[in-house]
């Protein structure tokens, strides 16, 4: 038959990911086994660990994908891996059990580029979707405003010029002493405090561009904590964390829908692990609404990091013979 199943494995970061997808948007399996309790203890990812973790599980992760998947391997048309960015060793976990597995099955290999696969997630659930749009990519490396022009086309309309918008929600949330990852702590926290209780910065740079800069957000709310600490004033934890998040979800909202204006497209979608938080999707909906722009958002599983949407950027590349061979290397500063 014409379906075209692909095994893709994810290893850019904490997330050891497995998926079989069915033409790009058919989910038979998703395998994610999570490194965050062993993060947690040194407050952020260990390079090091990453790699050691990611050798212990991939094999357990991809059999696991396979078998929930009810497939056997002769039944694939490729294997596809994530090959940047990301860190340097974690990646080559993945491309290197890729290799093996595409050389033994004498399957080709399909390297994916991790920021595309974020892109790409938004077709999971959403069948009717496709380009042109606009895409939001917000996680813990990157924010990005991206025009996708055709499948495997991108344009960048803008980015971050320092800290990626969930790497302030992480250096955030341990400040106010939330833990890691802060997103999802943050996000959580927020729901019972005051968002206007401080006004921080929204940084807005200049009206013409579609970049992004949330380190003075960041150092904002660090004076704030110190200065309330030098007054022997009590923070308010559930403010700090309600206020932090409205400014970065302002910023957040007011790009995404310039850059759909700028466009003339009136399709957004959102990618990435801070895409699954709640207030951005709230407050980015209620705009799409006002703008009559329709918005798709991943569920929160295929936000942050999962084998799923490599599986799925992988099949537009398969369409267009886009193959890797054996000399896939790692790259951890891959541009879209
Ligand atoms: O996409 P992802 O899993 O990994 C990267 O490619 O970076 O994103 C992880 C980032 C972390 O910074 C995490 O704090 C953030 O996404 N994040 C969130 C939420 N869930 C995850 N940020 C805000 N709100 C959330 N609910
Ligand atoms: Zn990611």
């Amino acid at each position: 038959d014409n379906n075209i199943l692909i095994l893709a494995i994810e290893s850019s970061c904490d997330e050891t990911a497995a998926s079989v997808v069915e033409n790009g948007r058919n989910v038979l399996s998703n395998i994610i086994s999570s490194q965050i309790e062993i993060h947690k203890e040194f407050g952020g990812v260990v390079p090091e660990v990453a790699s050691r973790k990611h050798i212990e599980n991939i094999n357990d992760v991809v059999m696991e994908a396979l078998y929930k998947a009810n497939i056997s391997y002769n039944e694939l048309d490729a294997i596809a891996v994530t090959y940047g960015p990301g860190l340097v060793g974690a990646l080559l976990v993945g491309i290197n059990f890729a290799k093996g597995l595409s050389y033994a099955w004498q399957k080709p290999l399909i390297g994916v580029n991790h920021i595309e696969g974020h892109i790409c997630a938004n077709y999971i659930e959403n069948k009717e979707l496709q380009p042109p749009f606009v895409c939001l990519v917000a996680s813990g490396g990157h924010t990005h405003l991206v025009f996708v022009k055709a499948y495997g086309e991108y344009e960048i309309m803008g980015k971050t010029r320092d800290d990626a918008a969930g790497e302030a929600y992480d250096k955030v949330a341990r400040a106010i002493g939330l833990g890691y990852p802060g997103g999802p702590l943050i996000d959580k926290v927020a729901k019972l405090g005051n968002r206007e209780a401080i006004r921080f910065p929204r940084a807005v740079i200049d009206d013409n561009t579609l970049d992004f800069s949330f380190s003075g957000l960041k150092s904002a709310v660090l004076n704030y904590i110190h200065n309330s600490e030098q007054k022997k004033e009590k923070i308010v934890v559930e403010d700090i964390a309600a206020s932090f998040q409205e400014a970065v979800v302002d910023v957040l909202v007011e790009k995404t829908i310039k850059a759909a204006q700028y466009k003339n497209c009136n399709i957004i979608t959102l990618a990435g692990g801070v895409a699954s938080n709640s207030r951005l999707r709230e407050i980015l909906q209620e705009e799409c609404n006002k703008n009559n722009y329709k918005l798709f958002k991943p569920s929160p599983i295929f936000c942050t990091d999962n084998g799923a949407m490599i599986g799925s950027a992988s099949y537009y590349k398969y369409l267009k013979g886009e193959f890797s061979n054996s000399s896939l290397n790692a790259m951890p500063n891959l541009e879209l």
